[in-house]
């Protein structure tokens, strides 16, 4: 996925994968504004339009929104997760622990996102990758797509726990 962001806060996300035959394209040409396929010579706008063939179409684009501030959320369709939010008892933790199971993708961020009510604003909190250790990562990522398990602390009696994907500027 490239995520373009353009003059007042337009914010485009788009497949990498080349509408001509799938190849992954280059990241936006800050000098040109372009995005260039390399395989054949593709050009694209900030925005996923095809400015040159030998491709047909625009790059597909992903649904998104932005709270104007700092929240951008992105729809993947077909990327889900599921969270078993099973509590995890051990005899070492004084803190009862949820144990939060979803699929990672390759080399993709991930953060755990925590709100006590959906009026709340969610915030980042600690995991650990096994019931018994301390929980004090904040980031996961993986060399390849694996199923796997997050442990936090039940710190609230209720709550709302999300998994979401941790994006940097380039
Ligand atoms: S795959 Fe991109 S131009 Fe052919």
């Amino acid at each position: 996925m490239i995520i373009n962001r353009g003059p007042n806060n337009a914010f485009y996300a788009l497949n990498s994968r080349c509408s001509h035959q799938s190849c992954i394209v280059e990241a936006l040409d800050s000098s040109t504004n372009l995005i260039n396929c390399f395989c054949h010579g593709s050009i694209f706008a900030i925005d996923g339009r095809r400015i040159a063939g030998p491709a047909s179409s625009a790059l597909s684009k992903y649904a998104l929104t932005f709270d104007g501030s700092n929240l951008l959320e992105i729809k993947i369709p077909g990327l889900g997760y599921t969270i078993t939010a099973s509590s995890v008892q051990s005899a070492d933790q004084a803190i009862p622990r949820i144990r939060l199971d979803f699929r990672s993708l390759r080399n993709v961020d991930y953060e755990v996102l925590f709100r006590e009510s959906l009026d709340k604003e969610a915030t980042v909190i600690p995991f650990s990758l096994t019931p018994a250790d301390t929980a004090d990562q904040t980031v996961f990522s993986a060399p390849t797509s694996a199923s796997v398990s997050l442990f936090v602390d039940r710190t609230s009696p209720s709550g709302f726990y999300s998994i979401a994907v941790r994006l940097t500027e380039a």
